[in-house]
């Protein structure tokens, strides 16, 4: 069997920290006075979410939802199949989704529109990493942790075939 290797550190824990520090206090601000539903999307988020969590000080809850792309055509079709619904009503709500990485954006797209359509009042995108180059639909990501070059990343949440989702960093598959 073909071993996959990864290769150096390209993001530390320390720098994610950091970041998501930064970003818990740019949510505190925007949001000053009023109360957050975070959804962090199963399971590559759940790192970055709580680091994130810890740095926002506001009224919040949080919630989970696990989505697929349906087939191998999905990056185009854009539809997108939820294997785990909210259990929160967000009617009215501040949604901020936390994401560990934004690639196609057709996940995204999809789920703010999903959110939209279950009455949030308003939907912010986080993510841990963006990687842009890898972009098919026109979406707009509030706060970005790290942009990251067309790569395979591994790491910190993110997995290849269910795997390397604890390596406390973010590194990428080689070969
Ligand atoms: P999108 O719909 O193409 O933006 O895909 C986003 C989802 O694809 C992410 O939530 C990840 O689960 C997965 N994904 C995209 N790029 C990578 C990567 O480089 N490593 C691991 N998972 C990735
Ligand atoms: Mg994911």
């Amino acid at each position: 069997m073909h071993e996959n290797t990864i290769g150096t550190v390209m993001i530390t824990q320390e720098e994610i920290l950091r970041k998501a520090k930064e970003i818990g206090q740019q949510i505190t601000e925007d949001f000053q006075g009023e109360e957050i539903v975070m959804v962090g999307i199963l399971r590559g988020a759940v790192l970055w979410m709580a680091d994130l969590m810890k740095n926002v000080e506001l009224d919040m809850t949080i919630d989970f939802m696990a989505v697929s792309s349906y087939g191998a055509a999905t990056k185009t079709s854009g539809v997108v199949k939820i294997n785990k619904d909210l259990d929160t009503d967000i009617d009215g709500k501040i949604v901020i989704v936390v994401e560990d990485i934004v690639d196609s954006g057709v996940t995204l797209n999809y789920l703010k529109g999903y959110f939209t359509s279950r009455g949030a009042k308003e939907v912010r995108i986080c993510t841990l990493l963006d990687k842009p180059d890898g972009r098919r639909v026109d979406i707009h990501v509030d706060y970005i942790g790290f942009t990251v070059d067309d790569l395979f990343i591994v790491g910190y949440g993110l997995d290849f075939n269910q795997k390397y989702r604890n390596l406390p960093y973010i590194t990428y598959l080689e070969g």
